[in-house]
Parts: structure tokens; C-alpha cells; sequence
């Protein structure tokens, strides 16, 4: 006998990467940022770690928080709803917009918990597959559905679609569409300009990538004031606690700090890209800071396993065996991992 509703019974729940905690390994499978938050993030944490302030409840809307990415993203606070992480902010949305048979459309492979939240509210997924470019499948440009998502650029394949391309998404669609711009701040462009003609449109931003604190769980989700009133009935009072709420103010003040790795990172994404294509990877085009690297047609579940053997987690997907999607670390963390390809392919040889 099950207590759970039956629905439940069936899916599986999402499957974050290995997160091992014991600092053993070169972490390059969840698209953590290799160089630590700004300092003034860490000071402020301290500073306020003397206050006597935790016996009371945080402020809800994260006030000062909104403000200070108002001053970022270049609309009013009450434009801005603040998450714990931008996972939060795409499971309030699936909850606002979609009930028990619902549809919601993305072009796929995308981020795989997007299929998770809309098993749980019981809604159909459209699973539309990318066209072979990598430009937006006509369905999800055409079809009807209760809500629209794109992952831009999109995980796990780093490709980018043009803001014209978004543009046509949301004048096309008489739904609510989600822009997760996760890994935006590594792309060449961003749809923020285009939420002042669009109702209909949402867009998502996190401070886990390119600010360098997937720790503190902070994510934004930016759009008109009239989607924010409705969403808000759907979250939790305080869903944002104090001390990620000051830790998110201080690098929101540091945004020097937070280009310049984002900088460091882009020509490291460009130097491993070309050294992985020399060793006979397809990589795609990336707009974001991991890369898929392919053997079409081969299983690269052996080159993850040996990098793994070498302490370098990179993420493999049973889902797309013929690939692998490589965060990038710092300089010497890349060229390890193409030393280490470089072995087994010796080792390799030598079995023969
Ligand atoms: C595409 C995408 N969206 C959202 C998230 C969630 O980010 P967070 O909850 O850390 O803000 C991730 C995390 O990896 C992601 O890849």
C-alpha cells in the first residue's frame, strides 16, 4: 500500500548530478563557476554573522534584494520575484500555469527537470526535438500549449537561438513563455529588452553560474507587474532566507568581479573547445560555460569513467550516450582533462 498520490508512483524524481561533498574530485558536471564569489560577498557574511538577527523572519519579497537587481536588470522591483534558485522559480511557475492534463512545449534535449515538474502537476510534455542546426523546432514556435519554455542558451548542448528567434517565440504563442537565461551572462545577447512589449513573457536568471554561488540558492525571475502578482500567490512566505538574501546584495554590488571570470571563462570555453575538436570531438557552438563534446555514433561512457578514475567529474547522460557536457573550469583544470584524453587513448593503443 502506497500513501502517495498515484501519479507519483510512476515518475521518477529528477536526478541532480554527483555532488560529492569531500572535495576529492575537479567538479566540471554541474556548471559550478571554478573561481570563488566576489570578496565582498564573503565579507558581508561575516560581518552580519555577529548580528543578532536570526530569531527573525526574513523579509518576503526580499525588499533590498529587488532593489538591487532592479539596479541590475533595469526594471522597477516589483518587475523582479526572487527564488531560492532559479529551480524554485520554474516550480512556481509550473504550478501557477499548469493543472492535470495541461500541455507545456520546449524544444529538447533541454534541462531534464522541466519534464520532473510537469509529471508532478499531471501535465502532458512536448518534448520537441531541436532541428538539426540546433534552431527552434517549428512546433514549439506554432504549437498550442498552457506554457512555453526555452532554456537560452540551453543546457545541455551550450547552443544559442538569436533574440529576433525568442522574439517570433512570443508573439507566436497566446501562452505564458519561460527564457531560462541560466547561463546567459556567458552569451553574446539576452532577451531583457524584450519584456517591455510582452506580458506573456518570463524571463529567469540565477546567481549560480556566473556569480559563483550555486551555494546560496538565489535566482530571479523577471516580468511584468501583473505576472508577479499572480505568481506570488503561489510561493512560499519566506522562501529566500537572511543570509542568502545579503550574500545575493553584496555580488549583485561587485558586477566588475562577476565579468571579469565571466571574461576568463569565455576564452578558456574557446582554447578547450579548439584542443577537444584536435582530439577528434565533434563540439558544439557554446554560448554558455560547459560544452557538449560528441562522438556521434560512439559511447563515451569509458571517457567519462576514466576521467572520474583521474578525479574529474564531467557529466555523461545515459539519455545522449554519444556525448558528454563538459563545464569549464579554470586553465589547468581543461588542459588536464585533454592530457588525461590524451592517455587513454595511449593506454588504449597499448591494450591492442
Ligand atoms: C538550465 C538551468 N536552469 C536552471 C537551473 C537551476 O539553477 P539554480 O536553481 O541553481 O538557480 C539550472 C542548474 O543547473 C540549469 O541548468
Amino acid at each position: 500500500m502506497s500513501y502517495f498520490r498515484k501519479h507519483l508512483e510512476l515518475i521518477a524524481g529528477y536526478q541532480p548530478g554527483e555532488q560529492p561533498q569531500d572535495g576529492q574530485y575537479i567538479k566540471l558536471n554541474t556548471n559550478e563557476n571554478p573561481y570563488p564569489p566576489s570578496p565582498l560577498v564573503v565579507e558581508t557574511l561575516m560581518e552580519n554573522l555577529t548580528k543578532h538577527r536570526l530569531s527573525y523572519y526574513p523579509s518576503p519579497l526580499c525588499d533590498e534584494l529587488r532593489e538591487q537587481a532592479s539596479a541590475v536588470y533595469g526594471y522597477p522591483s516589483d518587475w523582479i520575484l526572487v527564488g531560492n534558485g532559479s529551480d524554485e522559480l520554474l516550480s512556481i511557475v509550473f504550478r501557477a500555469f499548469l493543472g492535470k492534463g495541461d500541455w507545456v512545449l520546449y524544444p529538447y534535449p533541454t534541462y531534464t527537470l522541466y519534464r520532473v515538474l510537469a509529471l508532478l502537476q499531471e501535465a502532458n510534455f512536448g518534448e520537441i526535438p531541436f532541428e538539426k542546426d540546433y534552431s527552434i523546432p517549428k512546433k514549439v514556435l506554432t504549437g498550442q500549449a498552457q506554457l512555453k519554455i526555452v532554456c537560452n542558451p540551453n543546457s545541455p548542448t551550450g547552443t544559442f537561438l538569436s533574440t529576433m528567434i525568442i522574439e517570433n517565440l512570443i508573439k507566436n504563442s497566446s501562452c505564458p513563455v519561460i527564457v531560462d537565461e541560466a547561463y546567459v551572462d556567458f552569451a553574446y545577447d539576452n532577451a531583457l529588452p524584450l519584456l517591455k512589449r510582452f506580458p506573456n513573457l518570463i524571463i529567469l536568471r540565477t546567481l549560480s553560474k556566473s556569480f559563483s554561488l550555486a551555494g546560496i540558492r538565489v535566482g530571479f525571475l523577471i516580468a511584468q507587474p501583473e505576472m508577479i502578482q499572480g505568481l506570488l500567490k503561489v510561493k512560499d512566505s519566506y522562501n529566500v532566507n537572511w543570509f542568502s538574501q545579503k550574500a545575493a546584495m553584496a555580488a549583485l554590488r561587485d558586477l566588475h568581479y562577476m565579468r571579469n571570470n565571466v571574461e576568463k571563462i569565455k576564452q578558456t570555453r574557446k582554447e578547450f573547445s579548439q584542443a577537444m575538436s584536435k582530439l577528434g570531438y565533434e563540439v558544439l557552438p557554446s554560448e554558455a560555460n560547459f560544452v557538449m563534446v560528441r562522438k556521434p555514433g560512439e559511447n563515451l561512457e569509458s571517457e567519462y569513467l576514466y576521467l572520474k578514475k583521474n578525479h574529474i567529474l564531467v557529466r555523461y547522460f545515459t539519455e545522449w550516450p554519444d556525448s558528454m557536457r563538459i563545464s569549464i573550469g579554470t586553465d589547468s583544470n581543461m588542459q588536464l582533462i585533454i592530457q588525461i584524453l590524451k592517455n587513454m587513448t595511449k593506454d588504449n593503443k597499448n591494450d591492442l
